[in-house]
């Protein structure tokens, strides 16, 4: 009974080279490098190379991964379909989960273990799910879907796919650094999940709408989508202060603060803030991003005694909002970049592969009757 943990806190799942997270330093490295120098020097095609396959991509290595992406970003018709057939008030992450589920039918891929299939099906999936996110936003509502462009790079082109716009250098470059941000993440719930999908050998499209369905949760990747619902309920910097007192009062949850990990202010959140910063600099402010500030502050002074700080998806919506981004978007975006961390995750696991198999405690009855029917009360 000693050794279980419940969540699995602090219990390694596997052994790993892809990332390292510091908590209680806020360090974050992709494959040893930290995220900040990603963040400033990087685009999100190079970190998805370097978390994929190990190291920085060589000029012809990241060529030639660039090409390949370009080339993929086609969906099929009957995907296409099938996401026209969707409710038009579904939520996207399912739209999303049903999509790739549906193109494994598609790509039948043999053998999981063979680097080339391996490298194909992640090109596949990286380049595909924006696609996918894009026509479902535009199906939904009735528009057409847009094609990609393969003269755009892969940020320009989402944007382009679901706005019919191309957007400017400030907006797509900010969005390509947020992308970088949530590509990975060491063993969180959804990472995991993809995990144990991958353990049973199971083919990637699997793997990966396992992950984005585990994703979709409020207490994981859905909290920045509850975040900016939580900024705009509370409307104003006036209000912060009785919204934060009511929640810790009644010990509900504020969405967008704390982490099973770190017990400082989320690295990615310290970077989002500057993003948030220099997009309001373009394009005018967010009266959101004050309520923010406000809610952070106050947060502050009475969760920090529990190491209960901002993370990942707290600044995040503001940030898609104020790109024009609908806000039951913002998870799908958040897949988009961390298809990135499953595949790295899963090309890891089936290298050397052992079936995840936990045990688990039972606390059941044991030896008990079998009552017949006709003698059961009630
Ligand atoms: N608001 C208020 N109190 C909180 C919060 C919060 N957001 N987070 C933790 N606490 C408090 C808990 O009530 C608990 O207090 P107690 O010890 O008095 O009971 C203490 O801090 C520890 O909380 P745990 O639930 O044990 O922490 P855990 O590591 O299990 O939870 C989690 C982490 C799920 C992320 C949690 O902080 C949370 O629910 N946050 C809000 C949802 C959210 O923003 N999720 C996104 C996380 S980032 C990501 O997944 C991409």
């Amino acid at each position: 009974m000693s050794d279980y943990s419940p969540g699995l806190a602090g219990v390694p799942a596997t052994r790993s080279k892809v990332s390292y997270l510091d908590g209680t330093k806020g360090v974050l490295e992709y494959r040893g490098i930290r995220l900040e120098t990603l963040a400033d020097r990087s685009n999100f095609i190079e970190t998805a190379y370097l978390l994929l396959f190990g190291n920085l991509p060589t000029p012809t290595q990241l060529e030639k991964f660039d090409k390949d992406l370009r080339v993929h970003r086609r969906i099929k018709y009957r995907i296409t379909d099938l996401i026209k057939c969707l409710p038009d008030n579904g939520h996207p992450m399912d739209a999303l989960q049903a999509a790739v589920a549906a193109l494994g039918m598609f790509y039948p891929d043999k053998n999981v273990q063979d680097e080339q299939t391996q490298y194909l099906s992640a090109v596949r999936l990286i380049a595909k799910i924006p696609t996918i996110v894009a026509a479902y936003a535009r199906l939904r509502r009735g528009d057409d879907q847009i094609q990609p462009r393969d003269d755009l790079n892969y940020t320009e082109n989402f944007l382009y796919m679901l706005t019919e716009k191309v957007p400017d250098k400030v907006m797509s470059e900010i969005l390509d650094t947020c992308l970088i941000l949530h590509a990975e993440h060491t063993m969180n719930a959804s990472t995991f999940s993809g995990l144990v999908t991958a353990s049973t050998l199971a083919d990637p499209y699997t793997v990966v709408s396992s992950a984005v369905g585990t994703l979709k949760g409020p207490l994981h990747g859905g909290a920045n989508e509850k975040v900016l619902t939580m900024l705009k309920e509370i409307g104003s910097i006036d209000r912060v202060r009785p919204y934060i007192e009511a929640k810790v009062k009644a010990k509900q949850r504020i969405m967008g603060l704390g982490h099973r990990e770190y017990k400082v202010k989320d690295p990615r959140a310290i970077i989002l803030q500057r993003l948030a910063k220099r997009l309001f600099e373009h394009y005018g402010k967010s009266p959101l991003y004050e309520v923010a500030v406000e809610v952070e502050k106050v947060g502050e002074e009475y969760l920090a005694s529990k190491k209960v700080y901002a993370n990942v998806d707290f600044y995040s919506g503001i940030l898609y909002q104020k790109m024009g981004i609908e806000t039951d978007f913002f998870t799908p975006i958040f897949a988009m970049a961390r298809v990135v961390g499953w595949l790295a995750h899963w090309i890891e696991q089936v290298k050397d592969n052992h079936i995840f198999r936990p045990t688990e405690i039972y606390e059941g009855e044991h030896d008990r009757a079998y009552v017949p029917l006709s003698e059961r009360k009630g």
